[in-house]
């Protein structure tokens, strides 16, 4: 089940985050080596700044998620630090993933959700077009020293959704 990270939950977030980045590098822009020098109250403040949704299952943690406001554009917010185990793949748990910040969005009254995703990354850019992205047309690369990692831009019209 989906469950919303709380106050107190720094080192919960640190611990899905770690194997997040080590799991999967190139789909995040934040490298393992960064967060692992982070303070417990670095991750304490991302816990009460950011909506953090993490799948729960069988006493684990085993996904998660998380909402962004987008720097001056008040009508919008981003999806980041989508990542599921390995293990938990392929039934449906990032679909519920997505579906939380999609709600936490249309909540905060948002009207557009961005993300970035590796124009390689074909497993995450289906499920987000299944569920209502399209391109935008905008692409970057990951800061250096990971510019060979291409991304695009997609956007969920929440009017739409
Ligand atoms: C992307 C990710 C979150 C998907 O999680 P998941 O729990 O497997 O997602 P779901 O089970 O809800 O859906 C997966 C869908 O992708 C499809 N898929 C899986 N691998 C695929 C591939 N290589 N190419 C195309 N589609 C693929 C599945 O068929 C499924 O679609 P379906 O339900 O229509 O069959 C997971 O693979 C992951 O954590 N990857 C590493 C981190 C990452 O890339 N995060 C995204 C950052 S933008």
């Amino acid at each position: 089940m989906v469950v919303t990270l709380m106050p107190g939950d720094g080192p919960r977030l640190r611990a899905i985050r770690l194997r997040a980045l080590a799991d999967a590098p190139d789909a995040f822009a934040t490298t393992l080596a960064e967060a692992r020098a982070w303070s417990d109250a670095r991750w304490e403040e991302q816990v009460a700044t950011l909506p953090t949704f993490v799948w729960h299952e069988h006493g684990a943690d085993l996904g998660m998620v998380r909402g962004a406001p987008r720097d001056g554009d008040p009508e919008a917010g981003y999806l980041i630090s989508l990542w599921v185990a390995p293990e938990a793949r392929g039934r449906g748990v990032g679909a519920a993933l997505v579906h939380a910040v999609v709600a936490w969005a249309r909540a905060e009254g948002l009207r557009r959700l961005f993300l970035d995703v590796g124009a390689r990354n074909d497993a995450a850019q289906a499920l987000y077009a299944r569920l209502g992205f399209a391109v935008s047309g905008v692409t970057g690369t990951l800061p250096a020293p990971r510019e060979r990692v291409c991304e695009v831009e997609m956007v969920l019209e929440l009017g739409k959704a």
